[in-house]
């Protein structure tokens, strides 16, 4: 099983970093084949509305973003982790997914498979705010649940974590890291030494995607 995990916060050793680690080594321990992205060192132009997209389902610019399409397309499992700025997901994530219009084209405009001959990919999310109130989870989760749509893939769950803002400070959670292990290693394993049951932040948050009032709808 490959698993792409794509790092989306500026901040090196920062929270929602350790939480993909964390997350990827449960999947590694699974025995996943592992892929680390960091936006923060890639060079991706934001969407320039060129609309070449809408012709062949390819966006003409070249940059980094190119060698990612690929990848974001074939894994089994794509993860993405993001800080919350604000309550929007980080800016290096936000460019990376603008240029998804592309494969949305793809599929919406054109009709065509994004993955053909495979079979259900999925999706999670990762994302850690420093506010202790609000609804700092709903922008970003509409967002992620129509970019995984794009990518044809199921958005199977998220790990949200408010209160969470000094570099680090996830470590002291007493459940983040724990839980994100558990995911990484159940999403490839199908079990985990935590179980499902104890995943309490995710299946709660979980329940929180489908209380999201769509705009679009
Ligand atoms: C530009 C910026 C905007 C932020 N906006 C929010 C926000 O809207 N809501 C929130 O809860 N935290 C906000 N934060 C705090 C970060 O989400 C928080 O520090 C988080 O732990 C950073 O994760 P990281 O270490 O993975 O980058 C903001 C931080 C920055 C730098």
């Amino acid at each position: 099983m490959k698993v792409l995990g794509i790092y989306g916060s500026p901040r090196r050793g920062g929270n929602s970093e350790l939480l993909l680690k964390e997350f990827l080594r449960g999947c590694t321990e699974a025995g996943a084949e592992v892929e680390e992205v960091f936006l923060r060192e890639l060079k991706i132009s934001p969407c320039l509305e060129i609309y070449a997209c809408k012709e062949k389902g390819e966006c003409p610019i070249q940059d980094d973003m190119k060698p990612l399409y690929p990848k974001l397309v074939d894994a089994d499992l794509v993860v993405v982790a993001s800080p919350i700025f604000f309550f929007a997901v980080s800016a290096h994530l936000k460019a990376m997914i603008d240029r998804c219009q592309a494969l949305w084209a793809r599929k919406y405009l054109l009709g065509q498979r994004v993955a053909p001959g495979r079979t259900e990919r999925k999706g999670i999310f990762l994302a850690v705010g420093g506010a202790t109130l609000g609804k700092i989870f709903d922008g970003p989760l509409l967002t992620m649940k129509y970019f995984f749509d794009a990518l044809d893939r199921t958005f199977d769950r998220a790990l949200l974590y408010k209160g969470v803002d000094e570099k680090g400070k996830i470590r002291q959670h007493p459940t983040a890291m724990a839980e994100a292990y558990a995911l990484g290693k159940k999403m490839v394993g199908g079990n985990s030494e935590c179980g499902m049951k104890n995943l309490t932040t995710e299946i709660a948050e979980h329940a929180e995607i489908k209380k999201v009032k769509d705009p679009g709808a």
